[in-house]
């Protein structure tokens, strides 16, 4: 299709039309009556909606055929709709929540969810996601943290830059391929007091050196969209915010794919308090590089009159729709206008055997263990056990935005273990009553399963007290009472404050862990599974140490171990560290470091100083073990992490196993941003550490030359 001869035929009106965005049932019911209510508030009618460009949300295969089939029957030059879902973890195979998935610390594995996903998604007619949600998030109160990849830059880069691999491949017009769409760009996991949809303020700096990273992962990958967040940066809404969508993402990133708001939000910046009304919203859009406008319409009433009265230059515009006609293009919808739309497709792939296995073995990778006395864990098959809690009989596992996904296909915690042990008493609470008392006490284990019902994370769902129910905390103190085998199992979307639950012999962190969770759990409490998960965000002591995270900055006066300074950067009343930290995850095995050697211990700019660690099994049981590479820069222009997260490596080894790690620095690694973006270093002294966690790390010192 020639795109430029195209955009030469349309009318201002139906070039006006391909920036607009608008739900499935719109093209559905009969429009050509009166409208009525928020269709009418919006301006919409029915040649306004078929010449709508996209479609937001579809139900399945046939839904989207009706529509399309409908829409090129009336739309004049026959131009396709494109039509787009959230499709975050999963479609109906659904798959642990993203802040799990990041917990495997495997990429690959987050590249076969979206391959997956979009195998699925596509069978429906869904041409784009709106995935991967790239927002760096060190605040467990937000409740979209259970979307993200946490707290750290580089995971948040290789997890984007991976699933958007997956969700398009190499070429996203092949049969089962879709678009990505990353979001929210930017810095919408910054919500200050961790509240939806708050004010975001930082400096350069810190957008650049932390924030950005996940969406610049998903468009190097090549990203064929980003959807702008609610939040404003720098006091301007991201969605009209020109520093964000040409100087950074034109200018400095050269991304030519396609800018969309999210739900309202061009609309909304009047409720920001950025402008006046619709009118001046559109123009500020426009200007500032928006392209699609989700859901509410600003461009539909108001561009063609700026443009009559010369406010913008429709070269701004015929920019824009080139964009999306391009990508229409690119998704080979102006041949194939249902793509991989078939109800043949769905019904043989949708939750296809493969697909669920592939959920059971990634489900298995995100879990971490954080605690394990006496090694209480793995447990002898064919045990008593007494199984409490929530999650004890629960089968929604699937988390938040998981919208095609079906909780009841799933099976429950008991269904999942009752062949393997003797559960001599269930229930969702422990009821007062002796009898269950003396089952308590007989028992070789109690198992706990707690945690957050699905609705108590996700978008507009956040939390200033993210503590345990009160509820299940009695039930843990009162179960150990009687018992001191007692295992916890948390099921929730972000981490929680533990400190009223540290007496148990173990916690398992499994979040929430999509189709096949208490399959995967089954797996891991009876050892067939080894837990190689290790947490991608801080799990807090206090709610008032948030934002506690790993990469922070020194302070000029650092709280310095067994030193009775008291003018230095504390608290009174809880140490400073997290209760645990990133990076951090036990295994069944357990793993020695040897000693950390450099090929150099000066560095010119162009050498490779090649690193290597000798890691040892040191147990009787094979297993994973991230190995985990952090700089820090001693002295530079701006103060530096007191370490950051630069490479890792999951590496399987055999029990008694030694296996060498290596690793590579180059300058890149010892690079950071400056204000404007880009990337800068300093000659001087970093220190290169590898370990188990962002805790415990074995040290060397570099020294970055001149030539
Ligand atoms: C929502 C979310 C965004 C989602 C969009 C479309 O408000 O913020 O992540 O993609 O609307 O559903």
């Amino acid at each position: 299709m020639d795109i430029k001869h195209l955009l030469n035929q349309m009318t201002i009106e139906e070039k006006i039309g391909q920036l607009l965005q608008i739900a499935p049932f719109l093209f559905i019911q009969d429009l050509d009556v009166e409208v009525y209510g928020f269709v009418k508030d919006l301006g919409l009618n029915e040649k306004r909606v078929f010449n709508a460009g996209s479609v937001l949300g579809i139900k399945n295969a046939k839904e989207m055929m009706e529509v399309q089939n409908k829409y090129l029957k009336k739309h004049r030059l026959g131009i396709p709709l494109m039509f787009m879902a959230d499709i975050i973890h999963g479609y109906e195979t659904i798959f642990p929540v993203p802040l799990a998935l990041s917990c495997s610390w495997q990429p690959s594995l987050a590249e076969k969810v979206a391959r997956i996903s979009a195998i699925e998604a596509s069978t429906a007619g869904i041409h784009v996601t709106f995935s991967p949600m790239a927002d760096l998030v060190r605040d467990p109160r937000w409740g979209r943290v259970v979307e993200s990849f946490g707290e750290d830059p580089y995971l948040n880069y290789m997890f984007a830059y991976h699933m958007v691999k997956g969700y398009q491949g190499d070429d996203i017009k092949k049969e089962g391929h879709i678009g990505a769409c990353v979001k929210h760009f930017a810095a919408y996991g910054a919500a200050e007091g961790g509240r939806d949809y708050n004010t975001v303020d930082m400096s350069r700096s810190t957008l650049h050196n932390y924030y950005m990273s996940g969406y610049k992962g998903a468009i190097d990958a090549g990203a064929k969209m980003i959807m702008t967040a609610f939040n404003v940066l720098d006091g301007v809404p991201a969605t009209v915010n020109k520093y964000l969508l040409r100087d950074v993402l034109r200018d400095l990133w050269k991304f030519q794919g396609v800018t969309i708001s999210d739900y309202d939000s061009l609309h909304q910046i009047i409720e920001h308090g950025a402008s006046e009304n619709d009118f001046e919203a559109a123009l500020l859009g426009i200007d500032a590089g928006l392209d699609i406008e989700m859901a509410s319409t600003c461009y539909t009433n108001y561009l063609e009159k700026h443009i009559a009265q010369h406010n913008i230059d429709i070269k701004y515009l015929d920019e824009a729709v080139y964009r999306i006609l391009h990508l229409k293009e690119k998704l080979g919808l102006f041949d194939h206008p249902f793509k991989d739309a078939s109800e043949a497709k769905e019904n043989e792939l949708v939750r296809h055997e493969t697909h669920l296995e592939d959920a059971l073995n990634v489900a298995h990778e995100c879990m971490v263990l954080l605690k394990n006395e006496d090694q209480i864990l793995p447990m002898i098959k064919g045990s008593n056990v007494v199984l409490l809690g929530r999650y004890a009989t629960s089968n929604e596992t699937n988390g938040p935005w998981s919208w095609h996904g079906k909780n009841d296909l799933n099976i429950s915690l008991y269904d999942a273990i009752n062949k393997d042990f003797n559960v001599t008493y269930v229930s969702e609470t422990l009821d007062q009553d002796d009898h269950v008392f003396k089952k308590i006490k007989e028992a070789d284990y109690v198992i706990c399963a707690i945690g957050e019902k699905t609705k108590e994370s996700g978008e507009a769902h956040s939390k200033a007290d993210i503590n345990l129910k009160q509820s299940d905390i009695d039930m843990i103190h009162q179960a150990l009472s009687h018992n001191p085998n007692v295992i916890t199992l948390l099921y929730h979307g972000r981490p929680q404050l533990l400190e009223d639950i540290l007496n148990v012999k173990a916690i398992l962190e499994t979040w929430f862990l999509g189709s096949r969770a208490n399959e995967a759990i089954r797996d891991v409490l009876l050892g067939i599974k080894n837990p190689s998960g290790r947490l991608t965000m801080s799990i807090p002591r206090k709610v008032g140490q948030i934002p506690v995270y790993y990469n922070h900055l020194n302070t000029g006066r650092p709280k310095v171990e067994n030193s009775h300074n008291e003018y230095v950067s504390y608290y009174l009343d809880v140490p400073n560290e997290p209760r645990y930290p990133f990076g951090y995850g036990l295994s069944y095995a357990s793993f020695e470091y040897g000693t950390l050697k450099l090929s150099q211990e000066t560095m010119r700019i162009h050498d490779k100083i090649e690193i290597s660690i000798d890691v040892k099994n040191t147990s009787g049981r094979d297993g994973y073990e991230v190995v985990q590479l952090y700089i820090k820069d001693h002295a530079a222009a701006i103060s530096r992490p007191v370490k950051e997260l630069k490479d890792f490596k999951k590496v399987w080894i055999k029990a008694h196993e030694t296996k060498k790690v290596s690793f590579t620095i180059t300058i890149d690694k010892l690079m950071y941003k400056n204000d404007l973006g880009q990337d800068v270093y300093d000659l001087g002294t970093f220190t290169i550490m590898v370990g188990r966690d962002s805790l415990h790390v074995k040290h060397q010192t570099l020294r970055l030359v001149k030539e």
